[in-house]
C-alpha cells in the first residue's frame, strides 16, 4: 500500500491525487482520501484503480487542507469501497490511512465493540481511529491520545492521521512499515509519504522516520518528532538525490520499456563507480577489510521475487570465484528456518525497494544471530539499507514499472563486482582470469544495446506465440536463474502461465507437457561451457515431441539454431556473464507478449511493487 499526507497547502485534493498517482505502483486495489474542510473530515473512496477516485472527486468535489490519502493492496478484506482507506472514528472526527498489519486487531476490535464502538469494515486498520477515539478523553492532547493508542496496537504500521480538533495538523507514525517526512519547497508545507517518489516534485529535503517514532506536522509550528514513549527526537534532514525527471516516461510508451532501455546506462554507471583505470574493482564503501573476507566461512543470500533470482545467480558466481560455500533462500522461507549460520556467515539481502517485509525480517534474524549483513539495494534510506552493516547500492535510479527490469540487471552486476572483489581479497582468482572477466564486463552495456536494437524481431516472435495457454523456459547453470526470471516476467505482465525449469530436469516432469502448441524458450548461449551440449540434447528431446522451440543463442551458433522454430541471437560473452545480456531479451519477449495480450504493463493486476507486509 502507499500513503501520503500533506499540510500547509491551500488545496490539498489535487496534491493528494497526484501523490497517489506516483504511489500507485505500491498497490491499486482501491484508493481513498480524507480532507479537513470547514472543520469537518470529508472522505472519498473507490474500489479499483485511482481513476475511479479522481472521477469521484470530480463528481463530488472536496477541498481544504490538510489531508491524507491511500492506495491499497488488499490484505484484510476485499478491495471494496467499505474496506478502502481512510477509516474513521465512530463520530467521524478522526481519519487514518495505514500501511501494514495490526496483528492484535481482532482482540482490540472485540474490546472496543464491548464498549459500544461500531465497525463498518473488515479491515484491521479501522481499529486505529476507534482506539484513538477511545483514548482521547483520558489525555490532554490528541497527540498523547494517539501515542497511547499506538502503545496498545501490535504489528506493523505506517500511519497518516488527521483530526477535526487539530484543523491544521497531520500526524505520522512509523513502526515496521516505511514512512518519510518531506519538507516542502514552499514555507510551511509538510508531507508524509510511503516513499520519496510520491512527493519528489514538491520537496528538496526529507526525514526518514525511525521505528517507533511519531511526527506532528504543522504549517506554523513545523515538525515535532517523538518516540512512542514521548521522548523528543532531533530531526535529521537529508537532501533528496532523485531527480523529478526520473518519475517521467521520457517518450516511452510505458515505464517498463523505458527502464528496459536504461539498462546499458545503469550498468555502465556501476562499472564507472567501482572499476578503476587498471581494471581493479574497489568497493570502498563496504565496512570490511581483507581479513574479514579471508576468514569468512560462508555466505547466505536472502531475497524475494526477482531479487531472489539475482541471488541465485549471485550464488553461482560467488561460489565459482571465491571458493566460499554459498546458499540462496527465499526470505519468506529463510525467516522460519533454523539455519546453521553464525558470526562467520555473511548474510546478503537483495532488494530493489529495501522495504520487502520478509527480507527485512530475515536480516533482523541474521543480525540477532550475530551475522554481518550486506544489502544489495536500490533505495538509499530504505529500511533494509538502514539495518545492514554494509550496502552495495545498485544505483539503478527510480524503478516504477511493477515488474522489475533494470534493478535486476543492476543486482546481477553488483554480484559480479562483489564476487570479483571478494575473490581478489581471498586470493582465489588468477589475475588473468579476473582481467578477462573485467574486460567482458565492460562490453556488457554494448551487448545489451545490441539486443535492444533488435527489439522488433523479438516483438515478432512474441506476437506469434502470445496466445498460448502456457510456456516453458529452460536454462542451465548460470542461466537457470535467467529461465526462472524470464518465466516470472512473462507471468507478471502477460498473465500467461509460464514455468521456468532447470533444463536438465525437464525429462523428470515437464516433458509430459510438450506438444505442438507449447512454446519452449530455451537459453543455450553457453558456447564454451560444458553444459551447452547438454542443453542442445534437451532441445532435441523437445523437438522429438514436436515442441515449438524458441532458442536464445549466441550470434553464429549452429547447433541449437538448427532445432529452433524461432531464434533470438545475442552477442558473445563469457558464460558467467551471459545472464545479464540474456535476461534483457526475455524481458522484451515478455513485454511484447503482454502488449499483444493487452494488459496494463506498468501495473499488472494484483501485484504491488513494494510488499511491506508478510
Ligand atoms: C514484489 C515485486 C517484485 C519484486 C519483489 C521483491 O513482489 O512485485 O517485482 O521482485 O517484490 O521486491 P524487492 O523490492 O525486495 O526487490
Amino acid at each position: 500500500c502507499g500513503i501520503i499526507g500533506c499540510t500547509g497547502v491551500d488545496h490539498v485534493t489535487p496534491v493528494l491525487l497526484e501523490g497517489l498517482r506516483r504511489l500507485e505502483y505500491r498497490g491499486y486495489d482501491s484508493a481513498g482520501l480524507a480532507v479537513l474542510s470547514g472543520g469537518r473530515i470529508q472522505t472519498r473512496k473507490t474500489p479499483g484503480r485511482l481513476a475511479g477516485l479522481e472521477e469521484a472527486c470530480r463528481a463530488r468535489p472536496v477541498d481544504g487542507s490538510p489531508g491524507i490519502a491511500h492506495t491499497r493492496w488488499a490484505t484484510h478484506g476485499d478491495p471494496s469501497e467499505l474496506n478502502a482507506h481512510p477509516h474513521l472514528s465512530g463520530d467521524g472526527s478522526i481519519a487514518v490511512v495505514h500501511n501494514g498489519i495490526i496483528e492484535n486487531y481482532l482482540q482490540l476490535r472485540r474490546e472496543l465493540e464491548a464498549e459500544g464502538h461500531v465497525f463498518l469494515s473488515e479491515t484491521d486498520t479501522e481499529v486505529l481511529p476507534h482506539l484513538i477515539e477511545d483514548e482521547r478523553p483520558r489525555h490532554e492532547s490528541f497527540r498523547e491520545a494517539l501515542r497511547a493508542a499506538l502503545q496498545r496496537a501490535r504489528g506493523a504500521y505506517a500511519l497518516g492521521v488527521v483530526a477535526a480538533e487539530d484543523p491544521q495538523t497531520v500526524y505520522a507514525a512509523r513502526q515496521g512499515s516505511p514512512l518519510i517526512i518531506g519538507i516542502g519547497r514552499a514555507k510551511g508545507e509538510y508531507y508524509l509519504a510511503s516513499d520519496v517518489p510520491a512527493i519528489l516534485n514538491r520537496i528538496d529535503e526529507v526525514i526518514y522516520l525511525d521505528e517507533g517514532q511519531i511526527a506532528t506536522l504543522h504549517p506554523e509550528h513545523g515538525i515535532a518528532i517523538e518516540t512512542l514513549d514521548g521522548e523528543p527526537v532531533e530531526e535529521d534532514r537529508k537532501k533528496v538525490e532523485l531527480r523529478s525527471e526520473d518519475a517521467e516516461k521520457a517518450g516511452f510508451e510505458t515505464f517498463m520499456l523505458k527502464e528496459i532501455h536504461e539498462q546499458p546506462r545503469v550498468i555502465r554507471g556501476l562499472l564507472d563507480r567501482h572499476l578503476d583505470a587498471a581494471g581493479r574493482i574497489e568497493l570502498a564503501d563496504l565496512p570490511w577489510d581483507r581479513e574479514f573476507f579471508r576468514t569468512l566461512d560462508r555466505i547466505m543470500i536472502v531475497a524475494c521475487g526477482t531479487a531472489y533470482h539475482a541471488g541465485m545467480y549471485g550464488r553461482l558466481l560467488l561460489e565459482n570465484l571465491t571458493g566460499l560455500a554459498v546458499e540462496t533462500d527465499l526470505a519468506s522461507e529463510f525467516r522460519y528456518r533454523n539455519p546453521k549460520i553464525s558470526g562467520d556467515t555473511l548474510v546478503i539481502a537483495v532488494s530493489q525497494s529495501g522495504e520487502t517485509a520478509d527480507t527485512l525480517a530475515s536480516i533482523r534474524m541474521a543480525r540477532e544471530i550475530g551475522c554481518p549483513v550486506l544489502s544489495i539495494c536500490n533505495v538509499p534510506g530504505s529500511s533494509i539499507v538502514r539495518e545492514s552493516d554494509g550496502v552495495l547500492f545498485t544505483d539503478a535510479g527510480l524503478e516504477i514499472g511493477v515488474a522489475s527490469t533494470k534493478a535486476y540487471t543492476a543486482q546481477q552486476t553488483a554480484f559480479i563486482l562483489l564476487a570479483l572483489y571478494a575473490a581478489r581479497l581471498r586470493d582465489e582468482v588468477e589475475p588473468e582470469r579476473s582481467a578477462e572477466l573485467v574486460e567482458a564486463l565492460r562490453r556488457i552495456p554494448d551487448a545489451i544495446h545490441y539486443v535492444l536494437e533488435r527489439q522488433d524481431a523479438i516483438r515478432a516472435i512474441a506476437e506469434k506465440h502470445h496466445d498460448g495457454a502456457s510456456s516453458l523456459y529452460l536454462g542451465r547453470k548460470f542461466n537457470y536463474p535467467t529461465a526462472l526470471e524470464g518465466a516470472l516476467k512473462n507471468k507478471e505482465i502477460s498473465y500467461q502461465h509460464a514455468e521456468g525449469y532447470a533444463a536438465g530436469e525437464m525429462k523428470h516432469g515437464p516433458i509430459a507437457l510438450i506438444n505442438e502448441y507449447l512454446p519452449v524458450i530455451c537459453i543455450c548461449t553457453q558456447t564454451r561451457d560444458e553444459v551447452y551440449d547438454k542443453v542442445v540434447s534437451n532441445l532435441k528431446e523437445v523437438e522429438a515431441r514436436n515442441g515449438r522451440i524458441i532458442a536464445l543463442v549466441t550470434e553464429g551458433d549452429e547447433n541449437a539454431s538448427r532445432l529452433a522454430e524461432d531464434l533470438i541471437a545475442v552477442p558473445p560473452t563469457l558464460d558467467e556473464l551471459s545472464p545479464v545480456i540474456n535476461v534483457v531479451a526475455l524481458q522484451l519477449l515478455a513485454y511484447y507478449a503482454a502488449q499483444a495480450r493487452g494488459t496494463d504493463i506498468d501495473k499488472p493486476r494484483n501485484l504491488a511493487k513494494s510488499v511491506t507486509v508478510e
